[in-house]
C-alpha cells in the first residue's frame, strides 16, 4: 500500500498568503497543515508516500518537508506542471504507484484520526474504490455522493448546483489499481479538470466494488480562512500538550494549556490557553487569548489577541483594541503611530482583507 498527497494547486481561496507561499503550509497550531496527513498515514502503516507537487510552491513544500526522514517515511515528490485536476494528479504518478493500492489525500485537509480501521476494511472487502462522506450544509461546494443503504455508492457529481443529498466527499480515498484505468477513460470536464469523480463514477458504471463510509469525527477542509481558524481551534483543544520553554518574568501569567518554544522571552504578559506561541517569539504587555497560535520569530508588543493565527516573523505593535478572528501573514507589520492616531495608514496587500469591527 502506498500514499499520494496532493500538494499542488493555487490556493486562490486562501488568498493573500498563498501568493508567498503553498496553502498546504499554512500552519495550523505551529504546524503545516500537510504534515498532520503525513503522519496520519504514516500511523496508518504506510511509509511509502509520494507528494504531488507544482512548480510555484513545490522547492518549499519540498525542502520544509525533506525525505521522510523526520516522519519515518519515505517521500518522493512528483510535479505536476498544471493543475489539470485530482486524476490528472493521479496519472502523473503512475510510474510512483505503479500496481500497488494506495490512499489519495488532499494535502490541505485534516480528518480526526483512523485511517488505519478504514484500510483494513478496504483490503479485507477487496474494493476498487472506498471513499469518506460528511454531512454538511453547503454541498455545491463539494462532490457530492449518493450512497445505497449498504454504502455502495450509486452516483458522484463534482460541485452540483441540485445536490443529490448532503453528503460531501471528503479528501481522503482509497483506490486498487483499477483507478488507472478509469482516468485512462475520462474526458476533463467543464472546468478543464481531469475530476477524480467522473473516474470513481466510470467504476461505479463498469459494476466494480465502490463503497463509501460516514465520517463522524471532525474533518477540515483548511482552504479558506474561518476554515483555517476552526481548524486551529479544533487541533489546540484536542491535541496541544501544555510545555513552558523560553523566559516567562514574574509578572506574567500562564493560565491553562499553553505551549511555549524555546528563546521565547514574556514580559509583564497574560497568556490564557490553550495556545501556542513558537520558539525565538517576544511577547511584551500582551493579553494572548484562548485559540491562538503564534508561529516563530514573532513580536508582540502592547498586543491584545485571541481566536488568531499570526505566522512567522510577523510584528504586532501597540494595537489596544482586541484583535480576533485573525490571520496575520508572514512578517506583516501591524503599529500604531506614536501619537494617537487621527488618521489609518496602509500598505496592503493584493486580496487583503482589512475589518476595522
Ligand atoms: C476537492 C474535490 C471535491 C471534494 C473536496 C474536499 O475539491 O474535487 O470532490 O469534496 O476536494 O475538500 P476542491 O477543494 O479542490 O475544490
Amino acid at each position: 500500500m502506498k500514499a499520494l498527497i496532493l500538494s499542488g494547486g493555487k490556493g486562490t481561496r486562501l488568498r493573500p498568503l498563498t501568493y508567498t507561499g503553498a496553502k498546504q503550509l499554512v500552519p495550523v497550531a505551529n504546524k503545516p497543515i500537510l504534515w498532520y496527513g503525513i503522519e496520519e498515514i504514516v500511523d496508518a502503516g504506510i511509509t511509502d508516500i509520494g507528494i504531488i507537487i507544482s512548480p510555484e510552491t513545490g522547492e518549499e513544500v519540498k525542502s520544509l518537508t525533506g525525505n521522510g526522514d523526520r516522519f519515518g517515511a519515505s517521500i518522493t515528490y512528483i510535479l505536476q506542471e498544471e493543475p489539470a485536476g485530482l486524476a490528472h494528479a493521479v496519472k502523473i504518478a503512475q510510474e510512483f504507484l505503479q500496481e500497488a493500492p494506495f490512499i489519495m489525500y488532499l494535502g490541505d485537509n485534516i480528518i480526526e484520526g483512523g485511517l488505519g480501521e478504514f484500510l483494513n476494511n478496504f483490503n479485507q472487502k477487496h474494493l476498487d474504490a472506498l471513499i469518506f462522506l460528511r454531512r454538511v450544509s453547503n454541498p455545491s461546494a463539494f462532490g457530492v455522493a449518493d450512497v445505497d443503504p449498504d454504502g455502495r455508492v450509486l452516483q458522484l457529481v463534482e460541485k452540483p448546483q441540485d445536490p443529490p443529498s448532503n453528503l460531501a466527499l471528503v479528501g481522503v480515498y482509497y483506490f486498487s489499481q483499477t483507478i488507472h484505468e478509469a482516468i485512462a477513460s475520462i474526458q476533463p470536464s467543464t472546468r478543464g479538470e481531469l475530476e477524480i469523480t467522473d473516474a470513481i463514477q466510470y467504476l461505479i458504471n463498469k459494476g466494480k466494488r465502490v463503497e463509501a463510509r460516514e465520517l463522524t469525527g471532525w474533518w477540515l477542509d483548511t482552504g479558506k480562512k474561518d476554515d483555517l481558524l476552526e481548524a486551529n481551534r479544533i487541533i489546540l483543544d484536542t491535541k496541544l500538550t501544555p510545555a513552558t520553554q523560553g523566559e516567562i518574568d514574574d509578572s506574567s501569567q500562564i493560565i491553562g494549556r499553553v505551549e511555549i518554544g524555546s528563546g521565547t522571552r514574556v514580559i509583564n504578559s497574560s497568556i490564557r490557553g490553550p495556545a501556542i506561541i513558537g520558539k525565538n517569539c517576544y511577547l511584551e504587555n500582551c493579553f494572548i487569548g484562548p485559540y491562538t497560535s503564534i508561529a516563530d520569530g514573532v513580536t508582540l508588543i502592547e498586543a491584545d489577541l485571541e481566536h488568531s493565527v499570526v505566522l512567522q516573523q510577523a510584528t504586532i505593535d501597540g494595537i489596544h483594541q482586541r484583535i480576533v478572528d485573525s490571520v496575520i501573514g508572514r512578517k506583516a507589520h501591524l503599529c500604531v503611530a506614536p501619537r494617537r492616531p487621527k488618521a489609518l495608514r496602509f500598505m496592503i496587500g493584493d486580496d487583503s482583507k482589512i475589518e476595522l469591527a
